[in-house]
């Protein structure tokens, strides 16, 4: 008897622009990424790394980039105008520490050494709140199962929403995950957006539609 294949890789859904690439889009993609672009061998020597999933226009990634010069940041995205908008902002600032992986986080996941990375930016997932599509959310078990094997031990993982639906999918997740401990303990505690983070683009939208926004936080602990 055939067994059925069990899908270990949550399905990704990949936004399309709302309007055709411009021609300076499609240069800084084409050319000027290849200087930015994920290669295993450019940070094998850096030990301090932050991973940033999702990064959007890429506001977050270039702030963490000036506050930690000696980090190095790896930055992940789908979206092809966010990811022309950080190349571009990276090359005008001369920013020296980002490197960009432009493509699903769970190929990233697979090519990152173990317990190599300090601290994992998750600002604003996608939180589909359609039922048909909540298999396209990306937090779920097999995905913390996956990025606690790159976190070092007490690394941490940052993640904001506006989605109260989603956070209680996400907090359900990380607390029968024994191997992250929640460091807000409370939701209370998760109202203030930390001083590692700075506003996003979705989160502007959060704030004109008037809804609550989380900022948890979390541990590996083992
Ligand atoms: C709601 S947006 C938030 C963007 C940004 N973090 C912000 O706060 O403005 C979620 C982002 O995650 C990206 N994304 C979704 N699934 C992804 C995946 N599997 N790998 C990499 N990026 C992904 C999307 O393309 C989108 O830009």
């Amino acid at each position: 008897m055939k067994k059925s294949k069990k899908i270990l890789i949550p399905l990704f859904y990949k936004k399309k622009p709302r309007r055709p690439l411009s021609k300076k889009q499609k240069g800084l993609l084409k050319f000027t990424l290849q200087k930015f672009l994920f290669k295993k061998e450019k940070v094998q020597n850096s030990k301090k790394r932050f991973l940033e999933i999702g990064f959007g226009y890429g506001e977050n990634i270039i702030h963490l980039s000036k506050k930690n010069g000696d980090k190095l940041i790896i930055g992940c995205e789908i979206y092809e105008p966010g990811i022309a908008n950080l190349v571009s902002k990276i090359e005008s600032e001369n920013l020296k520490n980002i490197y960009i992986f432009p493509e699903n986080i769970f190929s990233l996941l697979s090519k990152l050494k173990k317990n190599s990375i300090e601290k994992i930016f998750i600002l604003y997932p996608d939180p589909w709140p359609k039922k048909k599509h909540y298999k396209r959310r990306l937090i779920s078990s097999v995905f913390l199962n996956k990025i606690n094997s790159v976190l070092k031990t007490n690394g941490i993982v940052f993640v904001s929403t506006d989605s109260e639906d989603y956070l209680k999918v996400i907090l359900n997740n990380f607390l029968l995950n024994k191997n992250f401990l929640w460091v807000n303990k409370k939701i209370s505690n998760c109202y203030k957006r930390p001083k590692d983070l700075i506003e996003t683009k979705y989160e502007k939208k959060a704030n004109i539609k008037n809804n609550k926004k989380y900022f948890l936080k979390f541990k590996k602990i083992c």
